[in-house]
């Protein structure tokens, strides 16, 4: 079958390159020339595990071009732009109409459209009204094909995902689906495949989504109460996990949660609960905690040195949203530091991976370190922020050595309190 996918972020380019690898024709398509002269050349524009080894290996059956005429004999075509957040926390369709009304110009014979972008209940449905309205010469059928992949371990989770889900009308579009998943839910993958109506399948992104955001929530309110009463969350989520009902997985206490997804999407939920008259409380107070809880080491700070950070040196480790990306999109990192810019702390920052994307966000406001050690040199203060293993694996007696104070604040629990006692470090940590 010949897909075409529309769009190179994270979505895209990753199903791209796996319905290449699992033997389809694919042209990849994008309006950012840059990022297309890159992928043409066998590069990736993105930071993600294991995306230039597929590359690499679906070349032969995967193209890249920002020509939009590709559309004109493809069977199938994918959309995977992005739907930015408004200031009223809806989705952003622009730039999924803006690939729609590119289909309807170039189009020429029937083919599905796969929706994989997390749009709002009801906009498939809109959407093949909207193709049914301008091209009455052909039949576009519209799929919802929600993407459920994390990034970090994109390929892994499209490869053998936890579940495809396709919502759609009628038959003759359920079996195109059908068609194009077909390796994946064979051996060695057997990937769940589940069919329903179209509404449900978009509704099964944003509730699962949210679903996880909340059980972050949750978990960071509890670590919160923990500290209050003399309790470790480490010892508490440990507990908790043996129950098969609540399990381990996304039960980590931190300084909230960051990315593209969760933020925009409790949003998103939120506001369309509002306008059905249907107010989801429980995923609004989710989104006050998260921004509370992203602040919750800037806060402690303060209080531990009586609200003066004028010229307090202060150390930020990790700058991404989690680990394995370079992603900044709602990372805490950034909030923080522009609260401590606010309080005219001097700032030094430190990460593996999203370094120059900082850069290029607060330029000379920064100092920029290219090394742990370098980066806590003479520090009053460091605010850990990413979980990265470096950090993680970082030898504790270090920030007793270079350090001009050792006052570590840990917002993602990497190190042990004991040692970090042992070692005369003055820490404080998420709800232990
Ligand atoms: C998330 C979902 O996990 C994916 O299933 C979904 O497909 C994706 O959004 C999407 O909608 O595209 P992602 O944003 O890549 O994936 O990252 P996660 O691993 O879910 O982490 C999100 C945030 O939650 C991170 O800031 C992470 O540090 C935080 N988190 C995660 C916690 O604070 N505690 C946890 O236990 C887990």
């Amino acid at each position: 079958m010949k897909v075409v996918v529309a769009g190179t972020g994270y979505v895209g380019l990753i199903t791209g390159v796996v319905l290449a690898y699992i033997g389809n024709k694919v042209t990849c398509v994008d309006v950012d020339d840059k990022k297309i002269d890159l992928l043409k050349k066998g590069i990736s524009p993105i930071y993600e595990q294991d995306l230039d080894k597929y590359l690499q290996l679906a070349k032969d059956n995967i193209t890249f071009t920002t020509d939009n005429s590709c559309y004109k004999d493809s069977d199938i075509t994918i959309i995977g732009v992005g739907t930015p957040e408004r200031p009223d926390g809806s989705a952003n369709l622009d730039y999924v109409y803006e690939v729609c009304n590119d289909i309807i110009k170039y189009a020429t014979k029937d083919l599905v459209v796969v929706i994989k972008s997390t749009v709002p209940i009801g906009t498939n449905d809109e959407i093949e009204e909207y193709f049914a309205n301008k091209r009455k010469d052909i039949k576009i059928t519209v799929a919802s094909n929600p993407e459920f992949l994390s990034q970090g371990t994109a390929i892994h989770d499209t490869l053998y995902a936890s579940r495809i889900i396709v919502g759609a009308l009628d038959e003759k579009t359920f079996a195109t689906m059908r068609k194009l998943y077909a390796p994946l839910t064979k051996e060695p993958y057997n990937v769940p495949y589940l069919e329903m109506n179209r509404r449900s399948a978009e509704m099964v992104k944003y509730a699962s989504n949210d679903f996880l955001a909340l059980k972050i929530s949750y978990i960071n309110e509890i670590a919160n109460l923990c500290s209050k009463v003399g309790a470790s969350i480490d010892d508490v989520t440990k507990g908790m996990s043996y129950d098969k009902r609540i399990g381990s997985l996304f039960l980590k206490a931190g300084i909230g949660y960051g990315g593209s997804c969760f933020p925009k999407d409790t949003k998103a939920l939120h506001w369309l609960s509002k306008i059905n008259d249907c107010e989801l409380t429980l995923v609004k107070d989710c989104i006050e905690i998260n921004k509370k809880q992203k602040l919750i080491l800037f806060n402690k700070l303060k209080e531990d040195f009586n609200n003066c950070l004028k010229g307090l040196k202060v150390t930020i480790l990790g700058l991404s949203f989690k680990p394995m990306t370079d992603d900044l999109r709602e990372a805490p990192s950034l909030v923080n530091i522009d609260m401590l810019l606010d309080y005219n702390a001097s700032i030094t920052v430190y990460d593996k991976i999203a370094l120059e994307k900082v850069k290029e966000i607060y330029k000379d406001k920064l100092n920029y370190a290219l090394t742990i050690d370098d980066a806590i040199k003479d520090s009053d203060a460091v605010l850990i922020m990413t979980e990265w293993e470096e950090i993680k694996n970082y030898d504790p007696i270090n920030y007793k050595k270079y350090m001009a104070k050792p006052n570590v604040y840990d917002g993602r629990n990497c190190h042990d309190p004991k040692i970090m006692k042992e070692k005369g470090i003055n820490y404080y940590s998420i709800g232990r």
